[in-house]
C-alpha cells in the first residue's frame, strides 16, 4: 500500500482524489457530540468526513467544518440519500438540496444511495434505483456532487443499476472488517471500478475485544483499533472509523508508522464470520 498520511488519497474513476481514511459519524448525535467529534478529527488531520441524512447530524458536521477555518477544497465530504426520500427523481433532488442546506455547503465531494432495497420500495427497487440514480447523475453533471456512488449494494443491485446508468458508481460503501470481510463483493465492486469504503471497520467496536486482534496489537505495540484501521488500508479499502472520544479519534488516524506482516494478515483472515454480519438489504425492515 502507498498511503503514508491521512491526506494520502485513492483515485476515483473520474480522476478525483479521496483521502484514504474517512472519519465516520454514524451514531454521533447531532449537537455537541457530532460537532466535537468532527472538530477533533479535523484537528487530528483527517480531511475526509462521512455523514448521511439518516445520521441526523449534518448540521453539526457542517458547523464543525465551517468553524475549522480549513479551506473547503481541502476537505472531502460525503453524504447519502436515505430510504424515506427515495422513489422519484423529484424526491431525490429535494433530499439532496436539504442535505446541502443542513451542511451549509454548495457541493459535496461524494453523494451515495444509502440502501439498495428500502422496505417501502422492495417490490420496485430496480426502477427506484434507476430513477434515483438518474437524478444523482444530474446532480453530478451540475457539479453539486463531485463524485457519486452507492452503499450496501450487493452484486445483484450493481448489475441491475448498470442496465440503465449513464455514469457508473465510483464507490461502494459496505460493512467491512475482519469479522465480515465479504471478499466476493469487494472484488466484484473493484472490477466495476469502484473504491470500496469500509464502514464499521472496528466491527462496531465488537472486534476491539477479540483475542487474536489483541495479540497482534500487543506484538506491534498498537491498539486493537489501530490494527483494524491498518488492516483495512492494507487490504486497499477505505476505512471509516467512528469515535466520539478525542484520544481515540487521534489514535485511529495514527496508523502509518507500522505494518501488519503478511503472516499476521493471514491470521486476521481467520476471524471472518465471527462478528455480527451486515444487514441483508433484501430483508432489512427499513
Ligand atoms: P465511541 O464512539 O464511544 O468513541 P466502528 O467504527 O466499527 O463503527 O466502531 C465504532 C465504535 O468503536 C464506537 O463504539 C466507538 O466508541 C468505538 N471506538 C472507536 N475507536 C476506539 C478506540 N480507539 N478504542 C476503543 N473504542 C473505540
Amino acid at each position: 500500500m502507498n498511503a503514508t498520511t491521512l491526506t494520502s488519497t485513492y483515485q476515483l474513476a473520474n480522476g478525483n482524489q479521496i483521502p484514504v481514511i474517512g472519519f465516520g459519524t454514524w451514531q454521533s448525535e447531532d449537537g455537541d457530540q457530532a460537532y466535537n467529534a468532527v472538530k477533533w478529527a479535523l484537528e487530528a488531520g483527517y480531511r475526509h468526513i462521512d455523514t448521511a441524512k439518516i445520521y441526523d447530524n449534518e448540521e453539526s458536521v457542517g458547523k464543525a467544518l465551517r468553524d475549522s477555518g480549513i479551506n473547503r477544497s481541502e476537505i472531502f465530504i460525503t453524504t447519502k440519500l436515505w430510504n424515506t426520500d427515495r422513489g422519484s427523481k423529484e424526491n431525490t433532488l429535494k433530499a439532496f438540496d436539504d442535505s446541502l442546506n443542513r451542511l451549509g455547503l454548495d457541493y459535496v465531494d461524494l453523494y451515495l444511495i444509502h440502501w439498495p432495497e428500502p422496505a417501502a420500495l422492495r417490490d420496485r427497487w430496480q426502477t427506484a434505483n434507476a430513477d434515483d440514480w438518474a437524478a444523482i447523475e444530474d446532480i453530478y453533471d451540475q457539479g453539486r456532487a463531485k463524485a457519486i456512488g452507492v452503499s450496501n449494494f450487493r452484486q445483484t443491485h450493481i448489475d441491475e443499476l448498470a442496465k440503465t446508468q449513464r455514469i457508473a458508481p465510483m464507490v461502494n460503501q459496505i460493512f467491512l472488517n475482519p469479522g465480515d470481510s465479504d471478499s466476493e463483493l469487494v472484488e466484484y465492486s473493484k472490477t466495476k471500478g469502484m473504491v470500496v469504503e469500509a464502514y464499521s471497520p472496528l466491527g462496531l467496536g465488537e472486534l476491539l475485544n477479540n483475542s487474536i486482534i489483541a495479540q497482534i496489537a500487543d506484538k506491534l505495540g498498537k491498539s486493537p483499533a489501530q490494527i483494524l484501521v491498518r488492516w483495512s488500508l492494507q487490504k486497499e479499502f477505505l476505512p471509516l472509523p467512528k469515535s466520539t472520544h478525542q484520544e481515540y479519534i487521534k489514535a485511529n488516524g495514527e496508523v502509518f508508522d507500522f505494518e501488519i506482516s503478511a503472516e499476521d494478515m493471514a491470521i486476521l483472515d481467520t476471524i471472518n464470520g465471527t462478528t455480527k454480519q451486515h444487514t441483508d438489504p433484501s430483508t432489512g425492515n427499513f
